[in-house]
């Protein structure tokens, strides 16, 4: 299975990238947590994306698409791509990349939510840096604050989860990523969700909406 998952800012695509994952086994490649852990270790590649990360803004394509060609190595089976790709720019040369291995997609998600539910939603948002796994203190809480369920470790708030930084984020999901939209439609493979759903009803459309709801 090979799928994009398109939309804004915490409109819930790790939150159902995750849940694909444990379920069927398709691996997650999100960008994010990829930049995320490549600063949290001083790598060259954190330290470039420092800056771009920290304004909400995009981190040129170059870095971007070395590191995807390297993700896309270890998972030949198949992937979600959260968080990638992010412009026309990423997207073409995503195309490239796919029509070299001879790979075709089967789908691209688009969540959609509106502004006001995705501010919500961020600045309500506690997450796991050790392996980017998300909770929401009003719509799902972890049983203790700020501690994992899972690994008993601490959550944290995102740096970028700052009100002005998601105001930042937005705008830039509008004016760079939101003309993907009209370019996977014209391609005739996407698909919309409606993001504003409960997480599990979210996640039953997804799996009708990519032919898996008979899947175990
Ligand atoms: P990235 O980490 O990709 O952030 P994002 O796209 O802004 O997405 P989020 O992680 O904020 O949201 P999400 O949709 O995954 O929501 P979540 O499931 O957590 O990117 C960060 C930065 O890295 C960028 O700003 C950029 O600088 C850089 N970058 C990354 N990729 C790049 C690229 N390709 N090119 C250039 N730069 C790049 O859910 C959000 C909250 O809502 C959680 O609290 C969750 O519990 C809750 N929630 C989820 N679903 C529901 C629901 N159905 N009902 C109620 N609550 C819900």
């Amino acid at each position: 299975m090979r799928l994009i998952f398109l939309g804004p800012p915490g409109a819930g695509k790790g939150t159902q990238a995750r849940a694909l994952e444990e379920r069927f086994g398709v691996k997650q490649i999100s960008t994010g947590d990829i930049l995320r852990e490549n600063r949290a270790l001083g790598t060259p590649l954190g330290k470039e994306a420092e800056g771009y990360m920290q304004r909400g803004e995009l981190v040129p394509d170059a870095l971007i698409l070395s590191m995807i060609e390297t993700e896309l190595e270890k998972y030949p089976a198949g992937f979600i791509m959260d968080g990638f790709p992010r412009n026309v720019a990423q997207a073409e040369a995503f195309d490239g990349l796919l029509g070299r291995k001879g790979w075709v997609l089967d789908g691209v998600v688009l969540f959609e939510a509106d502004r006001s539910t995705l501010i919500e939603r961020l600045s309500a948002r506690w997450t796991n840096p050790r392996n980017g796994r998300t909770y929401n203190a009003i719509t799902n809480p972890p049983k203790h604050a700020g501690v994992d369920d899972q690994d008993g470790g601490q959550l944290i708030q995102r740096e970028d989860d700052k009100p002005e930084t998601v105001a930042r984020r937005l705008d830039v999901y509008e004016r760079e990523t939101e003309p993907l939209v009209e370019y996977y439609k014209k391609k005739g493979v996407l698909v919309e969700i409606d993001a504003l759903a409960p997480v599990a009803d979210v996640t039953h459309a997804l799996l009708h909406a990519v032919k898996l709801e008979h899947a175990h």
